[in-house]
Parts: structure tokens; C-alpha cells; sequence
């Protein structure tokens, strides 16, 4: 069985997944880690880069996972996402209790100057061999009913960074990110951002709209895919991919997964399979999208319930993975 990454590798593209690396034996070339280093070529930490993980306390950082993540990369010659530099979620406690509360009393400097030296440290840490950078994660407030009355506005989902720096905060990441490391692509990402019309895929839009006007160093977007049999609209994925190629952007698939909808249907895993498919095709039919990447390796170590990923609970191989392969081979 010809690996996944092969095919990726003769189009020019990748194909890859989040990994845990500290749930597994990495230095195993069976189970997960066999898996993630045979059918994929591009890395992402699940949980490694994250602030918390990073810099555990303030001005003190902690390469500990991150160096893993490089290490299965390089013994796997596998690219490398870097996920992610400004969150909400995943803030380490010393900078705010819950990614909201500003409950240290930061003043608004003081906050800039930590996601500064933040930035600088991790990507300056890694400059020249991370390709890529998410650099703000899920900034948009899930409710965008805005763009309704305004179709050019979209509204920031309130976090430590939002609520206390400003929008600036935004800008600001992207060029430290760019100083730290000039080479390296820069991305933001965010979820339910997928489909074209629906009020959060306008907002984000908009948002990334705004950026590129203000000539700030992005190079693409990520839609991360976190979907339910059912929801998957190929039309109107495709569209939205598009429209970012006409802003000169790439548009790119990060976090794929497919839950089963409940109660499962009696063919549930061949409707996942169709869906898994069909995203494949979106991805090889639009070179704005270079990459594609799944939230996991297994059923059995997802954030989410329901079997959404390539291969069950024993390791093995699902419909859904043969037929990513099959679009693959047929490309
Ligand atoms: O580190 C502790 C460990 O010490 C403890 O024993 C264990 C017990 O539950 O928890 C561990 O932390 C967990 C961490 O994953 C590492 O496994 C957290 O509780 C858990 O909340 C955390 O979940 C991660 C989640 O982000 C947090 O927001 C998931 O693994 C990770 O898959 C998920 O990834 C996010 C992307 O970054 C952004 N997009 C959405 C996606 C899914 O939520």
C-alpha cells in the first residue's frame, strides 16, 4: 500500500496531522508514531506550542514538547506547523486565569511587551526550520450576526488579548512573527469559518480583508474542519477557498476531522469516507490549498467523540482513509 505522502510529495503538496507526541514512544516505528511518520508529511503539535506549554512562567520557557515535535519531524523528514502563538485558550495561568480574565492587572503595555517576548522566543527559537506559523488562533466571536446589518464588519471573540490590548493585537503578532523569522509563512485560523454565506465564514473574511489592506505580513488562512457527517458542503468550500486565491492568499485545511453524527446510520463510516474524499478533492483541485492536515491519528486519542479520524481504535486502516488514498492515487 503506497503511503499517502507519497502521492502529496509528486503534486507539490502535504498531507499531515496533529500529533501528541507526548502521548506515544516516538522513537517506535509502529503504532501511532509508525503511522504518522509513513503516510504523513507535515507535523503539527497537538498541544506542544501552545503559551502554556511554551512558557510556563513568565520570561521562563520550556522547549521540552516542542523539541519532540521537532525531533519526529526530522527523524520522519516531515515539514512542521508551528500551533500557536496567540489564543485564547491555552494561556498559561500567570498571564490570565482563563485566557479572559485580566486578574494579574496587566496594563495594556505590559501585555504587548509579554506576547512580544513571547513570540520572539519561540519563533526566533525555531526560525529556519518551522515552515509555518499559526499566529493568532479562533480571534472571531462565534456569534457574527453583525455582518447582517454590516456585510464588511466581523466582531473579536473576547480573550485576554482582545479585550485588553485591542484589535492591535492582531497586527502586532504578525509582524513579530515576521521579524522572528522572516521565512517562515504566517496563518491565522479559526473553526466554523468553512462555508461561504454563513456569518462567521463573512466575518473572517473580512477580517483577513482588513489585514492584507494593512499590509501586514500573512500569507494564508486555515480553516480547521472540525465537522459532523452531515455538514460537509463541498460547493460552498470550494468558493471560499477561491475567493482566497483572488486576495493572493493561501487557504488551507488544518485540523480535519469527521465526527459520526449520532445515532450513527448503518453505512456511518462509508458517509464519513465519501466526505473524507470529497474535502481530498477540494484540497487537490485548488493550488492555493498546499496542505491539508488531520486533528489526529486515531480513534482512540481524539478531542472529540465519535470516531472522526483515518484510523480506529485497533490501528487499523478505516473507509475513510482508503478513500482519502484512493483520491490521491487518482490525481
Ligand atoms: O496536561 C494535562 C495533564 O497534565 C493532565 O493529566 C490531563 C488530564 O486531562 O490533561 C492535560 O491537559 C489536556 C491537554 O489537552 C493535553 O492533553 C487538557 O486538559 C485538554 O483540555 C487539552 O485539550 C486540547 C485542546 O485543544 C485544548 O483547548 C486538545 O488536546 C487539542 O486537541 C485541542 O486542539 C484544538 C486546537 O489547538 C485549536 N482548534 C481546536 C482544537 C480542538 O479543540
Amino acid at each position: 500500500n503506497t503511503p499517502l505522502r507519497e502521492y502529496t510529495a509528486k503534486l507539490g503538496k502535504n498531507i499531515g496531522l496533529a500529533l501528541g507526541t507526548y502521548r506515544y514512544d516516538c522513537s517506535r516505528d509502529d503504532g501511532e508514531t509508525g503511522i504518522a511518520g509513513r503516510e504523513f508529511d507535515m507535523l503539527v503539535g497537538e498541544n506542544e506550542m501552545k503559551f502554556d506549554a511554551t512558557e510556563p512562567n513568565r520570561g521562563e520557557f520550556n522547549f521540552g514538547g516542542s523539541d519532540a515535535v521537532m525531533w519526529v519531524a526530522d527523524r520522519f523528514n516531515q515539514e512542521v506547523r508551528g500551533h500557536t502563538l496567540a489564543w485564547h485558550q491555552q494561556v498559561a495561568k500567570w498571564v490570565s486565569e482563563d485566557g479572559k480574565k485580566n486578574n494579574n492587572n496587566f496594563s495594556r503595555r505590559e501585555l504587548l511587551d509579554i506576547l512580544k517576548n513571547h513570540i520572539f522566543t519561540v519563533v526566533g527559537k525555531y526560525k529556519g526550520r518551522i515552515r509555518e506559523w499559526d499566529v493568532c488562533n479562533e480571534v472571531l466571536d462565534d456569534d457574527q450576526s453583525i455582518v447582517r446589518t454590516n456585510p464588511n464588519a466581523y466582531k473579536l471573540r473576547p480573550s485576554i488579548w482582545a479585550t485588553y490590548i485591542g484589535e492591535e493585537f492582531i497586527d502586532s503578532a504578525f509582524v513579530w512573527a515576521h521579524q522572528a523569522d522572516p521565512q517562515a509563512k504566517l496563518y491565522i485560523n479559526d473553526y466554523g469559518v468553512e462555508f461561504m454565506g454563513n456569518t462567521k465564514t463573512e466575518a473572517y473574511h473580512n477580517l483577513i480583508k482588513r489585514l492584507k489592506k494593512s499590509r501586514l505580513p500573512i500569507d494564508g488562512c486555515g480553516l480547521q474542519c472540525h465537522l459532523t457527517t452531515g455538514q460537509l458542503d463541498t460547493l460552498k468550500l470550494e468558493k471560499n477557498i477561491k475567493r482566497y486565491a483572488e486576495l493572493g492568499m493561501n487557504c488551507i485545511i488544518t485540523e480535519l476531522d469527521i465526527a459520526l453524527a449520532n445515532p450513527y446510520a448503518e453505512n456511518a463510516l462509508d458517509i464519513q469516507a465519501k466526505e473524507y474524499g470529497a474535502i481530498t478533492r477540494v484540497f487537490l483541485r485548488n493550488d492555493n490549498c498546499p496542505s491539508m492536515l488531520v486533528w489526529g491519528v486515531s480513534d482512540n486519542h481524539s478531542w472529540r467523540k465519535n470516531n472522526p479520524l483515518l484510523f480506529d481504535k485497533n490501528l487499523k486502516a478505516k473507509p475513510a482513509y482508503y478513500n482519502v488514498h484512493a483520491q490521491l492515487r487518482l490525481a
